[in-house]
């Protein structure tokens, strides 16, 4: 069987640390043949360190020497670049969110199917051992239909103080779209796709507009600080479902925490970590599995799914569709924060 040739777009932070690391370990299915980043000396010296031969200037020709590209570039140009490697004929692996805007999103799908090329966003949370076995476990009738969602990413102070995260210009908002996105579209995956009705959103910026702030991951500028740090909403879905949502890169909470709690009518459950809360016998019961340390991180995961589907070995978990439907919420609670009322979603 001949490889996959893989392409890296943007070769910064995520390129270098997650995509090229693990598709290096895939040596008998891939081959990263070629980089491109507008910083084409941080581009040469990527190709340098991880032994990739070709470095292009212009990502168009870097596509006819490829099958597949993956692009980390910052989200302001994931539709653009992504929709040219469609039409080149070429299978797309975007970071996330897969864009900015629904519209951006549409295109994108839209140039999958008309070139009948694979299109899929990096949300790995979808890989950890606790996302699978809360999955197998709704699957398998464990909480019933689920009613009530909560979700909560919360950081304590860790703005992030490199790159262009606090850029709205280049990344389109702030918490949300960085942190809050992966934990949205885990809920949505869960919840197997609930079709959203009602988005009440609020977000929050003067904590990292204040001047002189204790930040644990770095310094950032206040005065050129554009976009979210803390953002709450309340999403209503079509079929009764509702869930309280809130992410923040800030928060003046006690610590750090992630949570992901689904009440069903026959039961809840916890996915960090894995908890199920049922009635058996006359009594509540609270269960909780050992999720057994996986060998293999969810950044190789998301990476073998993309490279076996693209080789029409597996079918892809992350689907264009419902990355779709997180950007589509996440520009509704912008939207509703910034005319003050909630957006009905058609
Ligand atoms: N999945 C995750 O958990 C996760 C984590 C971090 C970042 N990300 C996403 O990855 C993407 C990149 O983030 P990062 O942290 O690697 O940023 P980064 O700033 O470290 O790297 C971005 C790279 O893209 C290059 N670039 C900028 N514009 C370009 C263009 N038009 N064409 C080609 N190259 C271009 C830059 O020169 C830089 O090398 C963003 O979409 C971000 O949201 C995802």
């Amino acid at each position: 069987m001949s490889k996959l040739k893989m392409g890296m777009i943007g070769v910064g932070g995520i390129a270098q640390q997650r995509h090229i690391p693990a598709f290096s370990e895939m040596g008998e299915q891939v081959e990263l043949t070629a980089v491109q980043d507008v910083n084409h000396d941080r581009a040469s010296s990527v190709a340098e360190t991880f032994n990739i031969p070709n470095v292009f200037e212009d990502y168009h020709k870097l596509f006819k020497v490829v099958d597949a590209v993956t692009i980390c570039t910052p989200n302001k140009f994931h539709a653009e670049i992504a929709i040219a490697a469609l039409e080149a004929g070429v299978h797309v692996l975007c970071e996330k969110p897969m864009a900015i805007t629904t519209q951006e999103c549409e295109d994108m799908l839209a140039a999958a199917e008309k070139n009948n090329r694979l299109l899929s966003i990096a949300y790995h949370y979808r890989y950890t051992p606790e996302a699978k076995l809360a999955k197998e476990a709704i699957l398998n009738g464990e909480i019933g239909d689920p009613l009530v969602t909560r979700v909560q990413a919360m950081r304590r102070r860790k703005v992030p103080g490199w790159g262009v995260f606090t850029n709205k210009d280049l990344q389109g908002g702030g918490s949300l779209i960085d942190f809050g996105c992966h934990l949205l579209d885990l809920a949505l995956w869960l919840l197997d796709d609930p079709k959203p009705v009602e988005v009440m959103g609020k977000t929050y910026d003067r904590l990292s507009k204040t001047p002189d702030q204790v930040n644990d991951w770095g310094a950032f500028d206040h005065e050129t600080f554009n976009v979210d740090d803390h953002v709450t909403s309340y999403i209503t879905f079509e079929n009764g479902l509702s869930m309280q949502f809130e992410c923040s890169w800030a928060a003046n909470i006690k610590e750090d925490h992630t949570t992901l709690s689904i009440s069903g009518v026959d039961g809840g459950m916890d996915v960090y970590p894995v908890q199920l809360y049922q009635t058996k016998h006359g009594a509540v019961w609270n269960s909780q599995p050992n999720v057994l340390e996986e060998n293999l991180s969810p950044g190789f995961l998301q990476a073998k799914n993309f490279v076996d589907s693209c080789l029409g070995e597996s079918e892809l978990v992350v689907k264009p569709d419902q990355a779709l439907k997180v950007t589509k919420l996440m520009e509704a609670i912008y939207k509703s924060n910034k005319i003050g009322s909630s957006v009905k979603l058609s």
